[in-house]
C-alpha cells in the first residue's frame, strides 16, 4: 500500500511513522521544503519525535519527503493533516485544506482516497474539500475516488500516547468511502470506529475538544471563586477524582494554549450562526479561560505588593513558554500573553524554558523572536523578584528552585512536592 501524508507536522510526521512500520511505503508531502529536507536525511525536527525513527524509515526506504504534489499520481490513499487555524477575526482558516485540495486533484488517480484529518466544522469534507477535488480533478467524489474525514487524537509529549493504540473516528461520503477508509486506517491503527457520514466524524472532534475546553474554564472559575475562600482547587480536585464514578478531573491553568483548545470550539460557532444557532457554552468557556493571564497577573501583583514592591520595575522569571509540559510546542501559549502583560505594566521579564532555548520567529509574537531561555542556577534565578510558573515542565528541578527563588507564583501546582519555606509560594 502505497500512502501520501500531506503536511508534515506535529500530526502528519507520527501518522507517516505509523504507517511505515506497519508495512505501508509513505510518501510525506510538505510546501516547507526545510522540513523535507530534514526528513529525507532522517532529521526530526519535533523534540519529541526522535531522529532515529525518521532515519530508520528513510534507511529502510520506505519513506521519502517531497514537495512535489504531483507524485500523488502513484498513492493508494493521501491522508491530509495540514493546519487549520483561526483568522484574525476569530473566524474559521480552512485556506490550507482548500490549497492542498487544488494542489492534489490534478494528480488523483480513479479509485484513490483522500482522507482529511485536520480539525475543521462539519460540512468541510462533504461540501468545501470535495468541491475542488472535484473540479480540479474532473472526478466525481463517491463515484471515481474515495473521500472520508478522520480526526486525528494526537497527545504530544505523552510517553503513553501511541498513535497505533488510540482509536480512531472514521467517517466516509458512501459506504465505499468508508470501507476503503476502515481498510486504510485498519492497517496501522488498532482500533478503528466507524461513523454514518464525514460530518459525524467532523462534529465528534469537535465534541471532544469543547468537552475539554469547558471544562477547563469550570475549574478555572472555581479555582478564583475557591481561592477567594482560602481554599486550594488542586485540594478539591484531588479529593473530589477519589469518586470512582461520574467525575473527571481537569486542572486550572494559566489560560489556553496549543492548536486546538483555544481555537477548534470556534470552528463550531461560526458554522452553528449560518443554522441560526449560538454556542453560549463555548463563548461563555473562551471568555473564563481568555481572561485567566489577567488573574494570572493579578495575582504577581499581589505577590510583590506583600513585599513592598510593584510589577513596574520588577524583574519576573517565567518557568515555561511551551503550552503544555515535557514539549516544545509554543504555539497559543498562554505564557506570551503573560510576558505582554507584565511587560506593558513596565516588568522587566525573561523566561526559562529547557524544551525552549531560544524563541524561534512567528506571526503572532514576532517582538519575543530571539529572547533566549536564561541560565538555571541559584545565581540567575536569585536576581529575579518573582518567579511566576506557567508550565510545568518534569525537566525543571523544583526543589532547586524553591531554594533559589524569592517569591513565586504557582499557576499549575508545580510547588506541592517540594519544601517550601513560608509565604514563598502563591497559587494563581
Ligand atoms: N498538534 C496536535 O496535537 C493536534 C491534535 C489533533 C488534531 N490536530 C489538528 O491537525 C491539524 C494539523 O496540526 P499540526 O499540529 O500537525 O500542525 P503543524 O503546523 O505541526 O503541521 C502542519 C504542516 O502542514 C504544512 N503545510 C501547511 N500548508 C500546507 C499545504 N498547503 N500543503 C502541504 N503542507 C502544508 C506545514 O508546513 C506543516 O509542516 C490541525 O487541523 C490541527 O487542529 C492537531
Amino acid at each position: 500500500m502505497k500512502i501520501g501524508i500531506v503536511g508534515l507536522g506535529y500530526v502528519g510526521l507520527p501518522l507517516c511513522i505509523q504507517f511505515v512500520r506497519s508495512g505501508a511505503q509513505v510518501l510525506g508531502l510538505d510546501v516547507d521544503s526545510a522540513k523535507v529536507d530534514a526528513l529525507n536525511a532522517g532529521r526530526s525536527y519535533i523534540e519529541h519525535i526522535g531522529s532515529s525513527a525518521v532515519a530508520a524509515m528513510v534507511a529502510e526506504g520506505k519513506f521519502a519527503a517531497s514537495t512535489d504534489f504531483a507524485r500523488v499520481k502513484d498513492v493508494d490513499a493521501v491522508i491530509i493533516c495540514v493546519p487549520t487555524p483561526l483568522n484574525k477575526n476569530r473566524e474559521p482558516d480552512i485556506s490550507y485544506i482548500i490549497k492542498t485540495g487544488e494542489n492534489i486533484a490534478p494528480h488523483l488517480a480513479p479509485g484513490t482516497l483522500v482522507s482529511l484529518e485536520s480539525t475543521t466544522y462539519p460540512g468541510t469534507t462533504d461540501e468545501d474539500l470535495r468541491a475542488v477535488l472535484e473540479a480540479g480533478s474532473g472526478m466525481k467524489a463517491g463515484v471515481d475516488f474515495h473521500l472520508a474525514f478522520s480526526p486525528e487524537r494526537e497527545d504530544p509529549g505523552n510517553p503513553d500516547s501511541k498513535v497505533q493504540l488510540i482509536p480512531k473516528v472514521v467517517g466516509g461520503l458512501t459506504p465505499a468511502c468508508l470501507q476503503k477508509a476502515v481498510a486504510l486506517y485498519g492497517l496501522a491503527i488498532k482500533t478503528v470506529v466507524p461513523v454514518s457520514s464525514c460530518r459525524v466524524a467532523e462534529a465528534t472532534k469537535l465534541l471532544e475538544n469543547i468537552f475539554r475546553s469547558v471544562n477547563i474554564a469550570l475549574v478555572n472559575e472555581l479555582k478564583v471563586v475557591y481561592a477567594a475562600m482560602d481554599i486550594d482547587v488542586w485540594e478539591v480536585i484531588a479529593a473530589a477524582r477519589t469518586k470512582p464514578f461520574g467525575f473527571m478531573p481537569f486542572y486550572p491553568g494559566p489560560g489556553l494554549g496549543g492548536h486546538c483548545i483555544p481555537i477548534d470550539p470556534f470552528y463550531l460557532t461560526w458554522k452553528a450562526r449560518e443554522y441560526g444557532h449560538n454556542t453560549r457554552f463555548i463563548e461563555l468557556a473562551g471568555e473564563i479561560n481568555t481572561g485567566m493571564p489577567q488573574y494570572v497577573v493579578s495575582r504577581v501583583a499581589e505577590a510583590l505588593n506583600s513585599v513592598r514592591k510593584s510589577v513596574n520595575g520588577s524583574r519576573v522569571l517565567l518557568m515555561g513558554l511551551a503550552y503544555k509540559p515535557n514539549v516544545d510546542d509554543d504555539r497559543e501559549s498562554p505564557t506570551y500573553h503573560l510576558m505582554d502583560l507584565l511587560r506593558a505594566q513596565g516588568a522587566d521579564v525573561a523566561y526559562h524554558d529547557p524544551h525552549v532555548p531560544v524563541i524561534r520567529p512567528t506571526r503572532e509574537h514576532s517582538h519575543w523572536a530571539g529572547e533566549k531561555s536564561v541560565a538555571w542556577d541559584r545565581e540567575t534565578v536569585s536576581s529575579f523578584d518573582v518567579v511566576l510558573i506557567s508550565t510545568a515542565h518534569k525537566a525543571v528541578n523544583y526543589q532547586e528552585l524553591a531554594d533559589w527563588a524569592t517569591c513565586i507564583v504557582d499557576t499549575r501546582d508545580a510547588m506541592s512536592g517540594s519544601k517550601v519555606r513560608d509565604g514563598l509560594v502563591w497559587k494563581a
